[in-house]
């Protein structure tokens, strides 16, 4: 039986005062259930890089993981600006997003580049979620699964056997992702099992079947519960309703059956 896992993804949004507040409200709704939420399932907020030591401090006691949206792939270095997979350790970051469509499409980050990043957090001992998806042009000409799968194959280049069930993938169509048009129950779960298919191809049905794969893309109170009953889809990565402590709340409490 694979865990469920519910993300959410920050993106740049709030402060340190209006993040520990977020923290202190999600804790009021979900500790008193965190018993028997963590019997099938995993929390986890990737806050802003700069947030996290408040937000680790905020969720002291608490069973909530803390990720990281995004990392370089050396350990140090001349690279500006950036951070990496120790500085991000040292701080109880078990989780980091790897090749977000904001990143591949704003930032231009390769699957090369991608590829590194999934293979450093391997190395330190953090999970990689892997984020694959199609954009609105390549679903309508019919190409989403070579792009998804492209992907997935390039992200996980080098990754060997006993590595990959430490990787979590997330589908997340671009078309999307902040828009409110979100994918049908059915649409994912048959991209999900194609995924789950590749990962059996290369890797063998016992990796295959452990591995989570996660829908994002306007997931919201409302809609979570269809999509994660659906026996491939293992859980959300949450951008725009993570950001509100009720709904935040609720969507960790999904119906998962
Ligand atoms: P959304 O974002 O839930 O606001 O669509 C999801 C994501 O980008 O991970």
């Amino acid at each position: 039986m694979r865990r469920k896992l519910i993300a959410a993804n920050w993106k740049m949004h709030l402060l340190p005062v209006g993040a520990r507040a977020l923290i202190h409200r999600i804790r009021e709704e979900i500790d008193r259930d965190a018993a028997m939420l963590a019997k099938d399932r995993d929390v986890l907020i990737a806050p802003p890089a700069i947030l996290i030591p408040a937000v680790a401090e905020a969720l002291a006691g608490s069973s909530i993981l803390l990720g990281a949206q995004n990392m370089h792939c050396e350990d140090k270095g001349a690279f500006t600006g950036e951070v990496s997979a120790p500085m991000l350790h040292a701080y109880g970051v078990t989780h980091v997003i790897v090749g977000h469509s904001e990143r591949r499409h704003i930032f231009h980050e390769t699957d090369e580049l991608i590829n590194k990043k999934v293979l450093a957090a391997l190395h330190h001992r953090m999970t990689p979620i892997l984020c694959v998806g199609e954009t609105h042009a390549e679903h309508d000409s019919g190409r989403a699964l070579d792009v998804i799968l492209g992907q997935l194959q390039r992200g996980l280049e080098n990754v060997v056997d006993h590595h990959v069930t430490a990787v979590v993938i997330a589908y997340e169509p671009v078309w999307a992702i902040g828009t409110g048009h979100v994918a049908t129950p059915e649409q994912a779960e048959s991209v999900h099992g194609a995924i789950r298919g590749a990962i059996l191809e290369r890797y063998g049905r016992e990796r295959a079947d452990a591995v989570r794969i996660l829908y994002g893309g306007s997931v919201n109170d409302e809609n979570v519960d269809s999509l994660v009953c659906k026996p491939d889809i293992d859980g959300a990565l949450v951008g725009g309703a993570s950001l509100k402590a009720d709904s935040f709340a609720r969507i960790v409490k999904a119906r998962t059956r």
